[in-house]
Order: C-alpha cells, then sequence, then structure tokens
C-alpha cells in the first residue's frame, strides 16, 4: 500500500535538450527554460566518432552555465570519456552520463564522475539490453535509455523502450538501487504519459520543445503529465 502511495506521487523531472535549441540566441533560450517549469538542462555532447555528429564542449558549457539556473544533465556520446570527466566537471556538469557501449571499464568512469560530487548515469543504445547493468544499478544515480539512435534532434520514438523502462524498473526494484530513469528521444506529449506510467522518472525534450511555438507551454504540460 505504501508504495502504491509513494509510486502515485511520484514526481516527473524535464529536461529539455539545447540541442534543438536556436544557438544564435542561446541566451534567451536560457533564459525561457530559467522561466519554465523544466528541472534541468540537458546538454548532448557528440564526437564525431561514438555518433555521426558533433556538437560542442566546454567553451559553450561554461558560457551555458554562467546563465542556467537550473542543473546541468551532461549526456556524453563519446569515446572514452574518462579523458575528460574533469573538465566537463569544471565547466560545470551537475550530472553526467556515459554510454554503455563506449566504456571497457564502466565500473572506473562511475567511480570517477563521482569522485567529482556530481551525479553519475549510464545510458543505453536501443540495442543494449538492460540486463547489462545488474552489476552497476546500484553504484550509479541514473541510468539514461536512449529512445531513439543517438546522434540527432527530432527522430521517431522507438517503441521498443517502453519494454526496456519496464525491465530496467523490474531491475530497481529488484536491487533495491535508488537509480532514477531518465529516458531521451523522440519525446512528446502523444508518449510521456505512457513513459511516466511505464516508471520514467526524468524526460528529456528537445524537438518538441523548441520546434513548439509556446516552447514553455509544453514544459509545463510534459511536466504535468505526472498529475494527469
Ligand atoms: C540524441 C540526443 C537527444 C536529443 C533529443 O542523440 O541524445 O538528447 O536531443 O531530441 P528529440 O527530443 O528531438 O528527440
Ligand atoms: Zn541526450
Amino acid at each position: 500500500m505504501k508504495k502504491k502511495i509513494e509510486e502515485k506521487n511520484r514526481s516527473l523531472l524535464v529536461a529539455p535538450s539545447l540541442l534543438s535549441a536556436d544557438f544564435s540566441d542561446l541566451k534567451s533560450e536560457i533564459e525561457m527554460i530559467n522561466n519554465s517549469m523544466a528541472d534541468w538542462f540537458h546538454l548532448d555532447i557528440m564526437d564525431g566518432v561514438f555518433v555521426p555528429n558533433i556538437t560542442f564542449g566546454f567553451e559553450i558549457i561554461k558560457h551555458i552555465k554562467k546563465y542556467a539556473k537550473k542543473p546541468l544533465d551532461v549526456h556524453l556520446m563519446i569515446i572514452d570519456p574518462d579523458k575528460y570527466i574533469k573538465q566537463f566537471v569544471e565547466a560545470g556538469a551537475d550530472l553526467i552520463s556515459v554510454h554503455i557501449e563506449a566504456c571497457t571499464h564502466l565500473h572506473r568512469s562511475i567511480q570517477l564522475i563521482k569522485s567529482h560530487g556530481i551525479k553519475a548515469g549510464v545510458a543505453l543504445n536501443p540495442h543494449s539490453n538492460v540486463n547489462q547493468l545488474e552489476d552497476i544499478i546500484s553504484d550509479i544515480d541514473f541510468v539514461l535509455i536512449m529512445s531513439v539512435n543517438p546522434g540527432f534532434g527530432g527522430q521517431k520514438f522507438i517503441e521498443n523502450s517502453f519494454n526496456k523502462i519496464n525491465q530496467l524498473k523490474n531491475l530497481i526494484e529488484t536491487k533495491k538501487s535508488s537509480a532514477l530513469i531518465e529516458v531521451d528521444g523522440g519525446i512528446n506529449l502523444n508518449n510521456a504519459k505512457k513513459l511516466y506510467d511505464c516508471g520514467a522518472n526524468v524526460l528529456v525534450a528537445g524537438n518538441s520543445v523548441f520546434t513548439s511555438q509556446n516552447p514553455k507551454k509544453i514544459i509545463s504540460q510534459l511536466k504535468n503529465i505526472s498529475v494527469s
């Protein structure tokens, strides 16, 4: 019964992805998120090797940090992330996720992130099975389930992601882990409620927020999906 009540009151965090923002007017986009119901800024870092796209690095993050009034959730789609963790922390990251597919020594990468006093997450591509997290789930603060293949904003949500969230929720419960479930890719008002009902704690949204005429409204609608 207690669990049911907790479950019902579970909050939902919304993390707009700046990938789809207007970078020629980044300060205004940051202010929009500051003044919205969003919880985190989601920053997509791509190296052109792990994913077929290149985005931005430390200098841009430092500029974002100057104005952002909410935590920076840095999603690293790069190989060899250990090399750069310290610089991402110094640039202003409050949470960092690394990809399971990019880390040979995942446990070491997670400990490295945590040694800087910030939250550590593991991201999974659509083909990666959540059971691979069995021996790391108790060490991490969140799991990022990719619901599109990483690299680009505006892609179509992969339906199998719902199954993965269910499986991950079971694993988290079995292991008594406190890891949050973050979902990233193709999220909009049509699938947000079902994602929340499956167990998602954090929804990342890029295209659906920034292509809207009223981004703040979409953010608040996503945020309120947990009480609808
Ligand atoms: C994709 C990125 C996502 C992306 C989400 O590789 O990790 O964060 O920005 O964008 P939408 O919501 O447009 O799919
Ligand atoms: Zn992302």
